[in-house]
């Protein structure tokens, strides 16, 4: 059977059409659940969800899909893609414009393509394996900033703070006390696309989810960036998940610091 693949475009398609459904219910009262005490969903989650499911079986049948309202779809190959209809969930009940549209698509264990799209600022991040990352079709690359006492870092928490003590306090204040600062803004897709276009120096977080980081992992190698879980080790996806992103030669001073006794 002839494999059918995705190109970049029609991934930015998706993240823009998802972006919409977003963008439109900005703003207003949401039906708010809870998954964890500081979780929330709401509908709009789920509409994009369900556009770019459908999206993906309509164009892209038999594909497997790892999406985060309803676990996706099954799929019978190595095509997988990684999808979060609404990255900053938290912000968006609150009426903060921080969130966006996360699309990847891996093939044969590799990542070949990811978007994250910001619908309030109409940016799109993209990257396609070694052609390049680009914010709105323009090349985009990391700082070279080579000192922590230089660097702005961004980070963010997992939602089992309350409960588990392995939450990221610890490593929040080791950056704060050796940096220019740390922002915490609340969707991990769009840290590190702000990573990858040079607005943070780099970034660290524990305990995401393989659509989370797929995309904007990506997007920061692309842009000349290292991406590595805690441990030095590739696998920035798989449990137990943790992702460091940078400049190389910052990367590795971020990871002295993390791994510090
Ligand atoms: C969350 C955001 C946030 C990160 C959380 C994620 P969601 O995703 O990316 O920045 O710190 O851990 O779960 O729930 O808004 O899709
Ligand atoms: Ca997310
Ligand atoms: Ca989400």
């Amino acid at each position: 059977m002839n494999k059918i693949s995705p190109t970049l475009s029609d991934l930015e398609s998706m993240a823009r059409g998802a972006g919409e459904i977003l963008r439109q219910g900005y703003g207003q009262r949401h039906d708010i659940d809870f998954k964890g005490s500081i979780n929330p969903v709401t509908e709009i989650d789920e509409r994009s969800e369900e556009y770019l499911l459908a999206t993906i079986q309509k164009k892209f049948p038999g594909q497997r899909v790892v999406a985060e309202e309803t676990g996706g779809l099954p799929g019978d190959g190595q095509q997988v893609w990684y999808v979060d209809p609404l990255d900053g969930t938290v912000n968006y009940v609150h009426h903060i414009p921080i969130f966006s549209v996360s699309l990847a698509y891996e093939d044969e264990g590799e990542l070949k393509l990811g978007v994250v799209y910001d619908p309030m600022r109409d940016e799109c991040f993209s990257a396609q394996r070694s052609r390049g990352a680009w914010l709105n079709g323009e090349q985009i690359k990391v700082t070279a900033t080579q000192e922590l006492a230089d660097s702005l870092f961004v980070t963010g928490f997992p939602y089992d703070t309350w409960e588990n003590p392995n939450n990221n306090l610890n490593y929040f204040g080791r950056f704060l006390l050796r940096s220019q600062g740390v922002r915490r803004l609340g969707s991990a897709a769009l840290d590190l696309c702000y990573v990858a276009a040079g607005r943070f120096d780099g970034y660290w977080e524990i305990r995401l989810q393989p659509y989370d980081v797929a995309a904007g992992g990506l997007i920061v190698q692309e842009a000349g960036g290292l991406v590595t879980n805690i441990e030095a080790g590739d696998d920035f996806i798989s449990v137990p998940q943790s992702i460091v992103a940078a400049n190389p030669g910052l990367h590795a001073r971020i990871l002295e610091v993390l791994q510090a006794d």
